[in-house]
């Protein structure tokens, strides 16, 4: 049987939750990519976010992150994440 991983980003749980089902659906392990600095989850806050992650998008930034994930031992591989499109 193949084994498989859900990987996810959420900063307002909608990746999380789409995650969690397909970790359910499929059997997978499921882990979270944790930010060694949290983003803003205060959605009052969300064009200051949006700006931000378009400055990390441009300037092809690699935030840190908490967790050491090794992914070598998987034969699928599901990535879920806040959906990137241009609006700024
Ligand atoms: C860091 C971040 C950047 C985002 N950038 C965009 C964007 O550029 N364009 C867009 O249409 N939505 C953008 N969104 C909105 C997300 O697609 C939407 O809020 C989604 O539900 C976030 O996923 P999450 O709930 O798992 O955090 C962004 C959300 C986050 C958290």
């Amino acid at each position: 049987m193949s084994k498989n991983l859900v990987l996810y980003f959420s900063v307002y749980g909608t990746a999380k939750l789409t995650a969690e089902e397909i970790a359910k659906q499929t059997g997978a392990d499921l882990v979270e990519i944790e930010p060694v600095i949290p983003y803003d989850s205060d959605r009052n806050h969300y064009n200051a976010l949006a700006r931000y992650a378009k400055k990390e998008h441009d300037e092809d930034m690699r935030p840190e992150i908490k967790n050491v994930i090794s992914i070598e031992n998987y034969d699928n591989i599901f990535i879920g994440y806040p959906s990137y499109k241009k609006v700024l």
